[in-house]
């Protein structure tokens, strides 16, 4: 039967929502629409690094507002110039995509790794690994890369070309030596798969392999990146360098962009007419995007987080030796898991009604925990103490 527009919600209800209506944010807290505050060790999903509506980001974005909102990729914009340099100067990249989310930027890394396939290694139909529990997002290409089944489900035909290694095992590296793939795609830390780290060994070793085999190394930073594990980029706690990054997130502190990014070698199979966006690099987005990363690398807010960060983990790692119900503390930096015995999102709902507290899930029995990496003690402080009245 047809539905009425009466049983029709104006938004398409593709999210699960908590219930209540989040209509102002600053530094670590939100407000909802009745002037209750909450603490918000969500950050937008790892998105709002600086806190909300952090003044520098602000501020940069006032002017821009006056200048220009959107011009055409048909012409030069400085802006998207400024920001590339502090991408490349800042991480083992040499040149610059820009798009409007995580999703579109894991489709440009797919893309150029086919086109890479196609013309530097000769190959008819270039194949990309990825992992078992990973997430590279929703749209067709990045669902069909994603090694979960629940996120694929009802979506088939998937694009095809994409392989799931087993995550942190050895026998994936057989796989790739075998196959030969043009790319292999992972999260250092797996995010929404539960919060899980890959061992720095398995990724060096999987690097040497990919090396070795001209296999392009692509690493999914979009949740891990800007400063979330504790570095700019995940990818320096492993050794490595990576072929291509791909960034989104909290790269412009909540104003939609995203951004991938290679090394020269895999940057210059991309010739004009290769991949494109309306908006990729819009005025707008670049500047919030350069506001932010100036700021990360020019003041100590990674000293902070690292400072903060280390309280939290001692605090909930103690926790795991007093408390039955939490099982195992896992993550790195300001990307924290919490495996619990019992329904993470019980959990969740209780943080946020008894305590103003929002955090998240990742996977049904573990609790995610992204604050700001602006947070300062005391809120980290109050944060513990609600941990532990949630636990009693
Ligand atoms: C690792 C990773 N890749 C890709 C994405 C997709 O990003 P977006 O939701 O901006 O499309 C996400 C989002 O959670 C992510 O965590």
């Amino acid at each position: 039967m047809a539905q009425t527009k009466e049983d029709i919600q104006a938004v398409m209800p593709t999210y699960g929502r908590f219930p209540i209506n989040v209509v102002k944010g600053k530094g670590s807290y939100v407000w909802d629409d009745k002037g209750n505050k909450y603490l918000d060790y969500c950050a937008g999903i790892a998105t709002c690094n600086l806190g909300h509506v952090p003044d520098v980001v602000e501020k940069a974005l006032q002017q821009q507002l006056g200048e220009l909102w959107h011009c055409s990729n048909l012409y030069h914009i400085p802006k998207q110039e400024e920001l590339a340099e502090l991408i490349t100067k800042y991480s083992c990249t040499d040149s610059v995509f820009y798009c409007n989310s995580g999703a579109e930027a894991n489709e440009a890394a797919i893309k150029i790794a086919k086109k890479y396939g196609h013309d530097v290694l000769n190959q008819e139909q270039p194949l990309i690994i990825t992992f078992q529990s990973s997430f590279h997002g929703r749209t067709m290409a990045t669902l069909s890369a994603t090694g979960q089944e629940k996120i694929q489900q009802g979506f088939t035909p998937l694009v095809p070309g994409f392989e799931y290694a087993p995550f942190n095992e050895d026998a994936s590296l057989q796989l790739i030596q075998e196959k030969k793939p043009a790319a292999v795609m992972l999260e250092l830390v797996q995010g929404e798969g539960g919060v899980i780290p890959a061992y720095k060994e398995w990724v060096q070793k999987l690097n040497t392999l990919c090396k070795e085999q001209g296999t392009l190394l692509m690493v999914d930073e979009i949740q891990t990146g800007i400063g979330r594990t504790g570095t700019l980029f995940a990818y320096e706690q492993y050794n490595i360098e990576p072929d291509v990054i791909t960034l989104a997130k909290g790269l412009g502190s909540g104003f939609p962009i995203g951004a991938m990014a290679a090394k020269e070698h895999v940057a210059k199979v991309f010739t004009p007419g290769s991949h494109g966006s309306t908006f990729g690099g819009n005025p707008l987005a670049v500047t919030a995007a350069h506001a932010t990363l100036k700021h990360i690398v020019e003041s100590d807010v990674l000293d902070n987080a690292h400072k903060v960060s280390k309280y939290l983990w001692q605090e909930l790692e103690q926790l795991v030796q007093k408390k039955k119900s939490i099982k195992a503390i896992r993550g790195k930096g300001m990307l924290i898991g919490m495996e619990v015995a019992s329904d993470a999102i019980n959990y969740v709902n209780k943080a946020r009604e008894n305590h103003q507290l929002l955090i998240l899930v990742a996977g049904p029995k573990v609790v995610r925990i992204l604050p700001p990496l602006t947070t300062s003690k005391e809120e980290a402080v109050q944060f513990i103490q609600i941990i532990e009245q949630l636990f009693e």
